[in-house]
C-alpha cells in the first residue's frame, strides 16, 4: 500500500502538464573533460527525444526550463554560446516542429535577447501556431517572481483603468495575467542534476504540482526515465488539502 493506493489499482496516469527544469549539463561535460558548451549540446539532443516522447503518448503541454533570469550572471562566453544554440536550435527545428504538430512558444522576457532572435523567436512561433499537437512552452530569461511582478503590474493597471475595486481582485485575477495564464498549472515537475530545488522557475504555477527529482544530467535523461518519473507520478495521490478517504470515495463515485 502506498498513499492509500491499493498497488495493483495504479495505472498510468499521463500528466497534462509537465514542466521541466533541465539541469547538469555542465557537470555532464565536466566528467568528460569537454567544454560546459558541448553539455547544453547534448542537452538539445535530450529535448528532441523528450518532445517526441510526450507529443506520442498525449501530453498537452510541456514547460521547459531553457534560461533563467539569474542566468545572465554566468560566464560571458557560455551566455553568448547558449544564445547561439537557441537560434541554432530554432533554425533547425523549425520544420520538424511543425511537421510533427507541435506548438512552440516562448515565455520569459524576450526583450533582452537580440533582435534576431526575438524575431526567430516570432517566426518559429507563427509557424507552429496552429499545430495540433503537443504545446512545447521555451521558459527563456524567465524567472518565477519576474512573473508575478510583471502579472501584478498588468492586473493593478488594468484594475485601475476599469475602476475596479481592489476588493474584487481574486486569484485568477492575478493567474489571468501570468506568463501560463492559458495553461493549466502543471501536475508534474521534473528536476534532472540532482539539486533539490526550485531556483525560481513556475513559483506561483507550481503550487499543487507534484514534484520529482532525480540525479540524471539533463544530457542522460531519456525516454525510460521520463516514463520512470511519469510511473512516480501516477503512485501520487493528489489530495489538494482534502483527506485520502475524501478522494477515495470521490473516484469510486466517479
Ligand atoms: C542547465 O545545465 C542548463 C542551463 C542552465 C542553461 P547547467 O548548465 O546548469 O549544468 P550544471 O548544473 O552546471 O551541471
Ligand atoms: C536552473 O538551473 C535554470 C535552468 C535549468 C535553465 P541552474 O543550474 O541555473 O540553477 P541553480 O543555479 O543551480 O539553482
Ligand atoms: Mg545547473
Amino acid at each position: 500500500m502506498k498513499n492509500n493506493l491499493d498497488k495493483t489499482a495504479i495505472q498510468q496516469i499521463i500528466p497534462r502538464h509537465i514542466a521541466i527544469v533541465m539541469d547538469g549539463n555542465g557537470r555532464w561535460a565536466k566528467a568528460k573533460r569537454r567544454p560546459r558548451l558541448f553539455g547544453h549540446h547534448q542537452g538539445v539532443e535530450t529535448v528532441r527525444e523528450i518532445i517526441k516522447m510526450c507529443n506520442s503518448i498525449g501530453v498537452e503541454c510541456l514547460t521547459l526550463f531553457a534560461f533563467s533570469s539569474e542566468n545572465w550572471s554566468r560566464p560571458k562566453e557560455e551566455v553568448n554560446g547558449l544564445m547561439r544554440l537557441f537560434m541554432m536550435a530554432l533554425k533547425n527545428e523549425a520544420k520538424s516542429l511543425a511537421k510533427n504538430g507541435v506548438i512552440l512558444e516562448f515565455i520569459g522576457d524576450r526583450s533582452a535577447f537580440s533582435e534576431k532572435l526575438q524575431k526567430k523567436i516570432a517566426e518559429v512561433e507563427a509557424l507552429t501556431a496552429s499545430g495540433k499537437g503537443v504545446r512545447l512552452v521555451i521558459a527563456a530569461n524567465y524567472g518565477g517572481r519576474w512573473d508575478i511582478l510583471q502579472s501584478s503590474k498588468k492586473m493593478i493597471t488594468e484594475g485601475l483603468a476599469n475602476g475596479i475595486d481592489i476588493d474584487h481582485l481574486t486569484e485568477q485575477s492575478l493567474q489571468q495575467q501570468t506568463a501560463t495564464q492559458h495553461l493549466p498549472d502543471p501536475d508534474l515537475f521534473i528536476r534532472t542534476g540532482g539539486e533539490r530545488r526550485i531556483s525560481n522557475f513556475l513559483l506561483w504555477q507550481l503550487a499543487y504540482t507534484e514534484l520529482y527529482f532525480t540525479d540524471v544530467l539533463w544530457p542522460d535523461f531519456n525516454r525510460s526515465e521520463l516514463q520512470r518519473a511519469i510511473d512516480d507520478f501516477s503512485t501520487r495521490q493528489r489530495r489538494f488539502g482534502r483527506t485520502g478517504d475524501q478522494v477515495l470515495e470521490e473516484k469510486t463515485n466517479a
